[in-house]
């Protein structure tokens, strides 16, 4: 019984530290369902143990209060809070309630996304826009008038004739993931500390002492409610929206109506995929009961509707501690920390690792290893570290001095950089990396070339340099480990095979800086074989169009180090192909051809159809001669069209072209 009134205490306590940081500072520690959690927790033993139950628990009101800062307006209709759950069970017993409980047998229901905002009311008295103010503890709450009208998306007057004598409108304010990653940058350039989510951000921009600053903010808001109105009523929600509509406000575009349990969780379903493609974060649905006068009859609990229920999706942040900073060394030879956590559930999967970018992003977050960090997977598959929630360490962790492969120094190019470097290009783990790189799908393409394998045969010292990869021979892979006869012939097939792929491959397995697959194309296609490109001077790399001053740089100064020359010999000696077959690209009737463009085009811009002509294989030049294979056409051509007759030039229109991009090249 001590035990369970410490817990009872502890959580009271906590829940009630994690409000302020929530409400009052806009800086939360934990995530939402962390949070939720607790306060599940706290509802379980207070039910198991009523004895213990205080009025004024954290689970018998709306959370949040209104600050000193504004002054207060007293909500006649309360603002209450959503139940919640995150379990479709929950929402099943939820709807079996409604049902049961109401006395007619119509079942309709509304689902609105639950934007992850902070709420707020609005009182029009005669069309006229007269007090916002914020839920604040759901009877009393901040007067920010001058600020929330400052918000586009607000009407300033009803835009109705014969508006209702009183109307609040209640909603969400909040924040475009865009406006959101926007506002962070500038916090982080004026040196301040950002905003952890959109929803702190919504909130610490409408809370501001000076509605200039709110302004700048960019804040949105939507309607989903209502508190007092007179002189206009309404059958139902869906009624109320469309009204809400009409005066000015903006709606969700996705608003379901629906009458079975089943097509509550298809939305569900359908919404938890789509998610991340919306541009303002959704932290799950609210399913309303549509009818007023059904609402009237399931009524209210002292915190919450009885007829409507919020089903959340899983968090995407979560906090964990940060056991560990690993630095590896990538393949040009800079070092990237990534943050080994302790395993922890996040947006339906477990995590143990994050992303920390670089050692200015340390640096900023003041982070070190053993440090409690809260962590967000948010659209991007690895999760990133957003902030620190308890230090303990001390400082941030510095970048090593030394390579952690072979203890060469480490430095950075240049002050501006953010990257440090391992400067040895004998580097056993560059070399590693280099491998995986070379092997890999986009470049010499040796099927079953994995990275166990590359560990194995680096461990047995096969492998020293790239070209011994074609020395393999079927005994050294017979005698590794989980490898057959079957395995170990592919692999020597798919070894065999990779000395036929075209230059432009070769050259962008070989890793250079800032080339990439399409710069590696590019010179293939320009120099045709490697021996041009070893003869090509910095001025040749600079002559052509797509290579700019610093690829050029970096093209001379790779082929003319002489160890590169002695890979290549290599590679040559083996029998790897080194020059670029001049073959059409299959299936693309661009390749090589010459376009010219003329007239008015209606769905593209001169610009945008050259650039496609030429992403894929074909030129644009400007005039007309015998070599010319296509003319695009648009509308008001002039006299090339003539003169394309004459030549027998074939003349596309826009339908054609938009056919012959997507390869239906039958219609020539
Ligand atoms: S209806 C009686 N609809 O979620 C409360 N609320 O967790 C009626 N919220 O305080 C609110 N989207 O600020 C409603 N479509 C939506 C919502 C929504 C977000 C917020 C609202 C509320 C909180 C409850």
């Amino acid at each position: 019984m001590k035990d369970i009134l410490k817990r009872i205490t502890y959580l009271r306590e906590e829940i009630g530290r994690h409000n302020d940081l929530y409400y009052n500072e806009n800086n939360p520690e934990i995530s939402d369902t962390e949070y939720d959690l607790l306060v599940k927790e706290l509802e379980h033993l207070e039910n198991e143990n009523p004895l213990f139950v205080l009025k004024n628990s954290p689970t018998k009101k709306v959370s949040g209060f209104a600050s000193s800062t504004f002054s207060q307006v007293k909500h006649k209709v309360p603002m209450l809070s959503l139940d919640n759950t995150y379990s479709k069970e929950e929402i099943s017993k939820w709807y079996d309630r409604v049902v049961k409980k109401l006395s007619n047998d119509k079942r309709e229901f509304v689902i609105e996304p639950k934007i992850d905002g902070l709420s707020a009311t609005l009182t029009y008295v005669d069309g006229v826009l007269k007090v916002g103010a914020t839920r604040g503890d759901g009877h009393v709450g901040e007067d920010i008038t001058e600020n929330i009208k400052t918000i586009k998306d607000i009407p300033l007057r009803l835009r109705i004739e014969n508006p209702p004598t009183l109307f609040e409108v209640r909603g969400e304010v909040y924040i475009n993931k865009t406006d959101f990653e926007n506002l962070n940058k500038i916090i982080l350039e004026n040196g301040e500390q950002k905003f952890a989510n959109p929803r702190n951000a919504a909130s610490g921009s409408l809370r501001q002492k000076n509605p200039y600053v709110t302004s700048l903010r960019k804040l949105r808001f939507f309607a989903h409610s209502f508190g007092e109105i007179k002189g206009k009523n309404f059958n139902n929600q869906t009624e109320f929206l469309k009204f809400c509509k009409e005066c000015g406000f903006c709606l969700q575009d996705d608003l379901k109506q629906t009458s079975s349990l089943d097509e509550i969780f298809q939305y569900i379903d359908t919404m938890l995929n789509k998610r991340d493609l919306f541009n303002y974060e959704i932290d799950g649905l609210v399913i309303k009961v549509d009818s007023f006068l059904d609402q009237k009859e399931l009524g209210y609990t002292n915190k919450s509707p009885r007829w409507a229920i919020a089903f959340k999706f899983p968090a995407k942040q979560a906090t964990t501690k940060l056991d560990k900073i690993r630095v590896q060394v990538g393949r040009t030879g800079i070092i990237t920390p990534s943050a080994i956590l302790d395993p922890v559930g996040l947006a339906g999967v477990t995590i143990s690792h994050a992303t920390l970018h670089n050692f200015a992003e340390i640096e900023r977050l003041n982070v070190n290893e053993g440090d409690i960090v809260l962590v967000e997977r948010a659209g991007d598959v690895i999760p990133k570290i957003v902030k620190v929630v308890r230090k303990n360490s001390k400082g941030f962790f510095k970048a090593p001095k030394k390579c952690p492969s072979c203890a060469s120094d480490i430095v950075k190019e240049n002050e501006e950089e953010v990257a440090y470097r391992c400067i040895n290009p004998d580097c056993p783990a560059q070399f590693r990396r280099h491998l995986i790189h070379f092997v890999s799908r986009d470049a010499m393409d040796i099927e079953g070339f994995g990275i166990s394998l590359i560990d194995q045969l680096l461990k047995e010292g096969k492998i020293h340099t790239i070209s011994d990869i074609y020395h393999l021979t079927y005994e050294d892979f017979i005698n590794l480990k989980l490898f057959k006869e079957k395995k170990a012939n592919n692999i020597v097939q798919s070894i065999l095979s990779s000395k036929s792929r075209p230059l432009s491959k070769l050259i962008f397995a070989l890793g250079i800086r800032h080339v990439g697959e399409k710069t590696s194309e590019i010179i293939a296609e320009r120099f045709n074989n490697i021996d041009t490109i070893f003869n090509a001077s910095l001025e040749d790399f600079k002559k052509v169009p797509e290579i700019g001053e610093v690829l050029a740089v970096s093209l001379n100064n790779f082929f003319k180090n002489p160890s590169v020359c002695r890979v290549i010999d290599a590679l040559k000696v083996v029998g790897v192909n080194m020059v670029e077959p001049n073959q059409e690209k299959v299936g693309s009737v661009f390749n090589n051809k010459i376009f010219v463009l003329t007239g008015e085009l209606k769905n593209y811009t001169r610009e945008n159809a050259s650039e496609i002509i030429k992403s894929l294989g074909g030129k644009v030049l400007s005039s007309l001669s015998k070599k010319t294979d296509f003319i695009l056409a648009g509308e008001n051509v002039g006299s090339k069209l003539q003169k394309a007759k004459e030549l027998n030039i074939k003349v596309i229109d826009e339908v054609k072209f938009e056919k012959l991009i997507k390869g239906q090249n039958a219609i020539l």
